[in-house]
């Protein structure tokens, strides 16, 4: 029997070793150990970690890389980023939006990132940045999963004609309807947007990615109106909270209410860990909040929780390199998160989780999945979020479309070894 490509002696996230993986037509055709067979591709993964690609649900590759047009965000704060924004938007041309996308793309194929949900601002009426990435999302079809979220910026009901340009846009193809009711003039304007954009969604037979209550103010509820507009319209399991970082302020006897209703509703949270840490207590002396909604809490009663890079060198954050490793790093920091299982969790919630928030066909290592792999560095999921490691193969429907060679350092000093690579001291912990 003879496949298209082999990957030989795989460790598995779920920590099973020696495993083949053998691809044929885009496909996984066998996962198993031993496999003895032709290919016309072989990838020795030596016992390394062979995961799922990444997968990112929370971006905005409308405003990617475009750091510094056309100035910097001098106070850090979440509402100088929009504000700087608005004064990019008049400046923007359809070929420079798909420039910058399409050098992302590229970024995150380099760093095994093959789904992307990303967000895109629908308050400039001309869908500028609406119809560049709807033509990147057909160039990227082959190698990337892009899906996109009718974003109003400035406020369903605060823009004028953004109502009339959030469907004006889905009508063009944009996959979610998305939402910003903490931006809104008033909470009822923000619990009013979040009814009509759900009313929209059920309307259509389409998802829900709203960024709902991303500031410090711990009596901005608008996931509980989320929540109960989720079960109302019975979109369970199509509805996802971005951000949610009120939670980190509400008061704890709320909070016992809202999480079992969010469980109920079948809703999901997306939390943005990078950008919560950097954006959220601005407004703090000491001691400042960390501004991050509560994923131990929302994992216990049963919510999934999955994390997303949001923003990388944009008018809210100067940093960022695709790699959703360095998310899941700085969440499990955040988030205190750090057992070993915890941090087990914290490479599911950039892999595993976020391909269900966004309903991917296919995703996963198990013959009849699609043939979409990473070969990391390293020999486990934690190794691999310590080290942020080299992707040395990426691999879709079967073929390696990106390929980093292995780092090691060669050390010239006397009487120790002459190359390290991070990984030549393996101290035994246990689980
Ligand atoms: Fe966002």
């Amino acid at each position: 029997m003879s496949f298209d490509l082999i990957v030989r002696n795989a460790t598995l996230p779920d920590g099973r070793t020696g495993i083949d993986i053998a691809c044929r037509g885009g496909k996984i055709a066998a996962l198993e150990s031993g496999i003895n067979a032709e290919a016309g591709t072989i990838v020795d993964a030596d016992g390394q970690l062979v995961t799922p690609p990444f997968v990112d649900c929370h971006f905005h590759m409308d405003a990617t890389l475009s750091l510094g047009q056309p100035r910097l965000n001098e106070s850090g704060t979440l509402l100088e980023g929009i504000a700087l924004w608005g004064e990019l938007k008049p400046l923007l041309t359809h070929e420079a939006v798909i420039e910058r996308a399409l050098a992302y793309c590229d970024l995150a194929v380099s760093r095994g990132l093959l789904a992307i949900r990303t967000h895109v601002d629908i308050c400039d009426d001309r869908l500028l940045a609406v119809e560049a990435l709807i033509d990147v999302r057909e160039k990227v079809r082959p190698y990337i999963d892009l899906q996109l979220v009718a974003f109003p910026q400035d406020g369903y009901y605060r823009s004028p004609g953004a109502a009339d340009n959030l469907k004006r846009a889905l009508d063009l193809g944009v996959d979610i309807v998305g939402g910003i009711p903490h931006f809104e003039r008033t909470m009822a304007d923000g619990a009013a947007s979040v009814a009509a954009l759900c009313e929209i969604a059920a309307d259509r037979g389409l998802m829900v990615d709203m960024h709902c209550d991303e500031t410090d103010d711990p009596m901005s509820r608008h996931i509980e109106t989320l929540t109960a507009e989720t079960r109302r319209l019975g979109l369970a399991g199509r509805v996802a909270g971005s951000h949610l970082t009120s939670m980190h302020s509400m008061d704890n006897y709320y909070v016992s209410k809202l999480l079992p209703l969010m469980a109920e509703a079948g809703i999901a949270a997306i939390a943005n860990p990078l950008i919560n840490i950097a954006i959220q207590g601005r407004h703090d002396h000491y001691p400042k909040r960390r501004g991050m909604t509560r994923v131990p809490e929302l994992l216990k009663h049963g919510v999934p929780v999955a994390y997303g890079h949001d923003c990388i060198m944009d008018p809210w954050y100067s940093l960022g390199q695709a790699d959703m490793l360095e998310v899941a790093f700085m969440a499990l920091h955040v988030t205190h998160m750090t057992s070993r299982d915890e941090m087990r969790f914290a490479f599911q919630a950039v892999t595993e989780t976020p391909a269900k928030v966004m309903n991917l066909e296919g995703y996963g290592l198990e013959p009849g999945r699609r043939a979409d792999m990473v070969l990391l560095q390293a020999y486990d999921p934690i190794e691999a979020i310590r080290l942020k490691p080299a992707r040395l193969k990426v691999i879709k429907a079967g073929k390696v479309i990106a390929e980093t060679p292995p780092q090691v350092t060669a050390l010239s000093l006397d009487g120790r070894p002459g190359t390290v690579n991070g990984r030549d001291y393996q101290p035994k912990a246990t689980g």
